[in-house]
């Protein structure tokens, strides 16, 4: 190997270096691995009314299991809410017949939305958003609805199982 080959190797090895040095903090940040021991699936959640039992109108809030910890992982979502984040509440609703489960995190800056039960709607107490029942923004400054959660009926008629994620701290 000549002088001039060996350095042209070790310029190509430490330019390589400075490169994946640059570029694998902002691939993490962007696509963060999960810790070992995380696992996604549906999480089993009860509610006090059977499903098909539930008023019209009616709001009920459920919370993401705390023993082990978990989330609930947004199936939608725009503005701060995306596809695949966690939300560690929501809100069954039954709006019109149908039965929906949003996160409850507002759309403007993830604050927790809470039911306003004199005008049905969720509101968000950070800076006045309003949701209807449907998840549709009825007053910003949000300007995308609230996120789906992906659900289907659990065994017993008043268990819901919801597309979820065991964090297990
Ligand atoms: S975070 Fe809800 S209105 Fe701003």
């Amino acid at each position: 190997m000549t002088r001039r080959t060996f350095l042209g190797w070790w310029l190509a090895s430490l330019m390589t270096a400075t490169v994946v040095t640059a570029v694998a903090p902002i691939l993490v940040f962007f696509w963060p691995a999960r810790p070992k021991g995380q696992k996604e699936g549906p999480i089993m959640v009860g509610l006090q009314t059977p499903i098909d039992q539930l008023q019209d109108g009616s709001v009920t809030q459920i919370l993401a299991p705390t023993s082990p910890n978990s989330a609930f992982i947004m199936a939608d979502g725009g503005g701060d809410n995306a596809k695949g984040e966690l939300a560690f509440g929501a809100f069954v609703v039954k709006d019109q017949g149908k039965v929906t489960v949003f996160a409850q995190n507002c759309s403007h800056l993830g604050c927790s939305v809470a039911f306003n039960t004199d005008a049905k709607t969720l509101d968000c107490p950070c800076h006045g958003s309003r949701f209807r029942l449907d998840g549709s923004v009825l007053h910003g400054p949000a300007a995308a609805p609230l996120s789906h959660l992906t659900w289907k009926q659990g065994p017993k008629p008043n268990e819901l199982e919801v597309e979820g994620i065991v964090l297990g701290f």
